[in-house]
């Protein structure tokens, strides 16, 4: 196959009209392997597939670009150092705003990747191993995320908000060999210790041989011989350079595992494959945000995340584009900073959440009227349903009304982009996301399974056919991924999500229709809630349910039933607080804990989380038939207690 290393950043599959969207739709639809092999075209590849794809939903088996061997950096970095080396790549911008930023055009990035790598495959790590990542947002998390790629390492980055518990049962599921962390990661004018949740993390994790510590902060922090590296020491071998070659790939292997939660059981490992992932992230990036050379581009997400997996690292750089980082947060040392960096840098397209809207949106509404953020074009909405009110505010205040808005809506599982408007071209309509991207069929379906044709409807929403991005497995337990995304509707992708479709067609997510949380747009199970819970000895027994929060979209409310031997309630309620922040992370802390005496249950023995969601929403008059309930008394108990927990706040 003919290469061309100039032609992607013409983005000859960027669609730029309605017309054009109805036509890559219909073709993508009708014909995905004329149409992905069109797009695939136009990336490098050093030997071409030999299917497109591939597919069995019944054994969840599925392969893009089959037979295609390739190096994913190579088209990240490589292709665009060659053809447009001072163009920017990366630009970071500091916790600390007095502290300066760091910009590194395409020929610096894969430099840096480069010796990333040789400071890799140099300490052992081979094709195959996997890494964890344990960083905070500096560029060394992007050196090392695209150096696993490039030496054929998987990565399992760790989001820096979790704890040494959290961190453990990742790194052990993945059974890491080397770490990379820092000494510790600023957060506003807080420092988090990072090694030291490392070092606390790896006690219980005998597969790490390596750590390699970046000096973020300055801290003094203990080094385990012959265990930990400093960074700078390492990275600064003269015989990394020669060492940083790509490995070649198929199409097929694995390029990263991310943990995300489910309704049931421990977090799973999402496994994310080269080819496919490449294709589909770079195709969103350029089609929702309608990504032009030379714009800047800011995703405020943690790459802990995967819309920083996706978004700030390889959309953006495989697009050949500028992505700017940012280590700090929305209200440090005020709630202008955003606007700051926004003006700073020029941004061009802008690309956030709406849990931080909303918070900046109470603590300052008027905030974004002292800037004029004349750069901005596009602003992109990602994570949670966006609300009527917070959209306005984003498309008013914060792109002054001139400016297109894309609510775009994924999820880990996904890879990238699914159901979103592209940026200025197709309609937009507050709290909808909209039209499907080409090569996404959603099919929303009721709960006995039936498929629901009337053009206006509200299900569960599914999808008909594999796309590219879709992940692939769950790592260490292919069996996991077949039950929870294609067993509950056969022959279709189950996402999880409730959506309403217009007579239109346009879709919007009303939220998870599982057992799975969306807090601040942290997504947690509240299955791994109550068993942090559980581990408290006073606990016999606990159920979690989320209720509507003005900032944080879902709050966290978890009943309890305990025997509190002696302490009072607050005592024991801070014990579990700082339990849930032990074992999985501060982000998990519960925001109400309410002591009942005990669930409500069926005769079976199963909970009602019906009757707890009510109460938590303070819907009590909505309650429903209790009838059925084993002991329909303790409903007024727990509504008694729920009143006294607020209270208690
Ligand atoms: O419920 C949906 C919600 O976030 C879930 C996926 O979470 P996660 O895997 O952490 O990925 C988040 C970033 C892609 C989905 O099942 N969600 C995500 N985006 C939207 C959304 N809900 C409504 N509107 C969105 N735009």
């Amino acid at each position: 196959m003919a290469i061309n290393l100039g032609k992607m950043n013409a983005y000859p599959f960027q669609i730029s009209s309605m017309a054009e969207y109805n036509e890559a739709y219909q073709k993508a639809k009708e014909n995905p392997e004329a149409f992905w092999a069109d797009v695939a075209a136009h990336f490098q590849w050093i030997k071409p597939w030999e299917s497109v794809v591939e597919s069995d939903f019944a054994s969840a088996r599925f392969a893009w670009f089959n037979g295609g061997q390739l190096n994913i950096t190579i088209n990240a970095l490589d292709r665009h150092a060659h053809t447009k080396p001072d163009a920017l790549a990366l630009v970071w911008e500091a916790n600390d705003p007095k502290e300066a930023s760091r910009r590194f055009n395409y020929a610096e990035l894969l430099q840096h990747v480069e010796r990333t790598a040789g400071m890799l495959r140099r300490l052992g790590v081979k094709k195959g191993d996997t890494v964890g990542i344990y960083l905070p947002m500096v560029p060394e998390l992007v050196f090392s995320v695209l150096a696993c790629a490039r030496i054929g390492a998987i990565h399992s980055v760790v989001f820096g908000g979790f704890s040494a518990q959290a961190l453990a049962d990742r790194l052990n599921d993945a059974s890491c060999k080397l770490v990379v962390t820092a000494d510790e990661a600023f957060r506003g004018s807080k420092t988090i210790p990072l090694k030291d949740i490392v070092d606390q993390a790896l006690l219980l994790c005998p597969s790490v041989e390596r750590v390699l510590v970046f000096p973020r902060t300055g801290a003094e922090v203990p080094m385990a011989k012959g265990r930990d590296l400093n960074w700078v020491e390492a990275w600064s071998n003269k015989g990394n350079e020669t060492l940083g070659y790509p490995e070649t790939m198929e199409a097929e292997d694995p390029l990263f595992s991310l943990y995300t939660s489910g309704s049931t059981g421990k977090p799973k490992g999402v496994v994310h494959t080269t080819a496919g992932y490449m294709v589909w992230t770079t195709y969103t990036f350029v089609n929702a945000f309608q990504y032009q050379p030379g714009d800047v581009y800011f995703c405020t997400a943690d790459i802990g995340w995967i819309t920083g997996h996706s978004y700030i690292v390889y959309g953006p750089l495989l697009a050949g584009a500028t992505t700017l980082m940012f280590e700090g947060l929305p209200n440090w040392p005020d709630s202008n900073r955003w606007w700051e960096l926004i003006e700073k840098h020029g941004v061009n397209i802008f690309y956030t959440a709406p849990t931080a809207l909303r918070s900046l949106m109470a603590e300052n509404k008027q905030g974004p009227e002292a800037f004029a953020l004349n750069s901005l074009k596009t602003l992109g909405s990602v994570g949670e349903p966006i609300n009527s009110e917070a959209w306005h505010w984003f498309k008013d205040a914060v792109g002054k009304g001139r400016c297109a808005l894309t609510d775009t809506w994924w999820q880990t599982e996904t890879g990238g982009i699914m159901i979103a408007a592209l940026a200025g071209i197709s309609p937009e309509f507050p709290t909808y996301a909209g039209l499907p991207m080409p090569g996404i069929v959603p099919v929303l379906m009721d709960s006995e399974g039936n498929l629901l044709a009337a053009a206006e409807a509200e299900g569960n929403l599914c999808l008909e056919k594999p796309w590219p991005g879709m992940l692939r497995t769950v790592f260490g337990d292919h069996e996991r991924l077949r039950q929870t995304y294609f067993s509950a509707y056969p022959g279709y992708y189950f996402t999880g999500d409730g959506c309403l479709r217009s007579k239109e067609g346009m879709h919007r997510i009303t939220g998870r229709v599982d057992d799975v949380l969306n807090v601040s747009g942290h997504r947690l199970g509240t299955a791994e809630l109550e068993n942090a819970l559980n581990f408290h000895p006073s606990v016999s027994e606990s159920a979690v349910v989320g209720f509507p929060h003005p900032i944080k979209g879902q709050g966290i409310c978890a009943y309890v039933v305990a025997d509190l031997a002696g302490q009072t309630r607050f005592e024991t309620k801070r014990e579990l607080l700082d339990l849930v922040s032990k074992i999985i992370g501060p982000i998990a802390r519960p925001d109400l804990l309410v002591f009942v005496p005990g669930l409500p249950k069926t005769r079976s023995g199963k909970i009602m989380r019906r009757i707890l969601r009510k109460i938590a929403e303070e819907q009590s008059e909505a309650l429903g038939d209790v009838s059925t309930l084993l002991d329909p008394e303790v409903v007024k108990a727990i509504q008694k207690a729920f009143v006294q927990a607020k209270e208690d706040r």
